[in-house]
């Protein structure tokens, strides 16, 4: 017998249910700050077969289009999508009852479908199905561990299970959320962002680009949470949206503006939020927020609501650092451009004033950083973070 055998033979019940209960707690977080959907539902099914000793976990998603659950399962070397439709076979039947399923022999339940098995050659033993519900309680797919390795599952893995799955419900709207935005209205805002925009700027691409980096660096700077870093570097560049309700006799007067112009001009952070508002997506709301407050000070003496402090939501007062570094660094219609020296020294002037001195700290910690993307004006710069235009083949290009 092995020392440790030993070990678990002594555990008592109690030290076995805190070990359980400590893995379920690191399961959470480990899987919070993944925001890519196959590959948080690789760590979630690597950790589940793990945790209740099963030999694959499968995890269907509902498809509310079709009524379909789908899922991916590795046949060789390749990923394959495969769909049940809603109430057939074991998972079908656990999102249709939202209830609990333990199998102990799979072949002897008429419930089981086993054209899976055929379609992979594996054999199903057990299965212990679970629904995956979000916080309003809507069922949005179904988690099953099969053939425990030691005889079946028992009461303990349905409750560990149960626990898992209301964790990863979240995780995985969350990234279906992402999911869905990335590919068709992220594109659409992204580009009415650049509309809004390009009237006052040239190269709105890379000034939106680089407030994007901006704010990630110093998000990182601030030792926030890679999600939360993510969620600034993407919801950051849609933070002037409501210009594209500004006259251009205001955006683009080469000169300054008079009060009343100016007046008119704060105007864009009530559009932006209205624009942005009623959105469903976390991301979406985050944009909203930073829209409304980019132009609030820590002084309380920024517009519209004058708002004081940490009153201002964080990821606005990251963003209006962001923000006013790129404005002095680029030229405008109504002001020649200025060195990133004179840049940084103004930020550093304005810690208490305009900017959160923490969010000015991080800034400064990350100089080297932050000159190196003031630097970068690659013309395949796109908005969105990861994103570069496709090389121009060059027998294209030499007409
Ligand atoms: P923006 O050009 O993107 O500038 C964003 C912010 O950067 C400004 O917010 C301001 O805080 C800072 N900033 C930009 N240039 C300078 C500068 O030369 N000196 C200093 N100290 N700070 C600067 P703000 O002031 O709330 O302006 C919001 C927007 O209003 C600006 O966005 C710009 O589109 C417009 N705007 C502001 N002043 C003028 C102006 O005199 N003429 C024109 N045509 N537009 C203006
Ligand atoms: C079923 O859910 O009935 C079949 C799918 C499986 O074997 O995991
Ligand atoms: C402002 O008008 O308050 C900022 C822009 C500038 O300094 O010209
Ligand atoms: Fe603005």
């Amino acid at each position: 017998m092995t020392c440790n055998n030993d070990k678990i033979m002594m555990m008592t019940r109690t030290e076995e249910l805190e070990q359980r209960l400590n893995r379920l707690v690191k399961f959470g977080g480990i899987i919070s700050t993944e925001t890519h959907l196959p590959k948080l539902l690789e760590l979630i099914t690597d950790q589940v077969k793990h945790m209740l000793n099963g030999d694959r976990c499968t995890v269907f998603l509902l498809d509310n289009q079709t009524n379909e659950l789908w899922s991916t399962i590795a046949q060789g070397m390749d990923n394959t999508e495969i769909r049940i439709p809603y109430g057939k076979g074991i998972a079908g039947h656990v999102a249709e009852t939202g209830e609990i399923t333990n199998i102990k022999n799979t072949y002897a339940d008429n419930r089981f479908n086993n054209e899976l098995d055929k379609l992979t050659g594996y054999k199903t033993k057990t299965i212990l199905a679970v629904p995956l519900t979000n916080i309003n309680g809507k069922i949005i797919g179904v988690f099953e561990v099969i053939n425990k390795k030691t005889t079946y599952f028992d009461k303990d893995d349905e409750g560990i299970l149960m626990l898992m799955g209301s964790l990863a419900s979240s995780a995985i709207e969350n990234a279906q959320l992402y999911e869905n935005l990335s590919k068709s209205q992220l594109e659409t805002i992204y580009r009415l962002a650049v509309t809004a925009e390009y009237r006052d700027q040239q190269d709105t691409a890379i000034h939106l680009r680089h407030i994007s980096e901006y704010s990630g660096i110093i998000a990182e700077g601030m030792n926030l949470p890679e999600k939360e870093i993510e969620d600034i570097k993407y919801a950051s560049p849609l933070h002037d949206i409501g210009k594209v309700g500004i006259a251009d006799a205001i955006l683009l007067k080469p000169g300054k503006l008079t009060a009343e112009e100016f007046k008119e001009m704060k105007k864009h952070t009530l559009y932006g939020s209205k624009i942005l508002s009623n959105a469903e997506s976390h991301l979406l709301q985050i944009a909203c927020k930073i829209a409304a407050f980019h132009h609030e000070k820590f002084n309380g003496k920024g517009y519209p609501d004058s708002l004081k402090g940490e009153k201002i939501p964080l990821y606005a007062r990251i963003v209006s650092v962001a923000d006013v570094f790129d404005a002095l660094c680029m030229p405008r219609v109504y002001k020649p451009e200025w060195s990133p020296q004179k840049a940084f020294n103004y930020i550093k002037e304005e810690s208490g004033k305009s900017f959160d001195p923490e969010v000015v700290e991080a800034f400064l910690k990350k100089e080297t950083e932050i000159l190196k993307v003031h630097d970068t004006m690659d013309g395949r710069t796109t908005i969105i973070p990861g994103m570069h235009k496709p090389h121009k083949t060059p027998h294209r290009n030499s007409v």
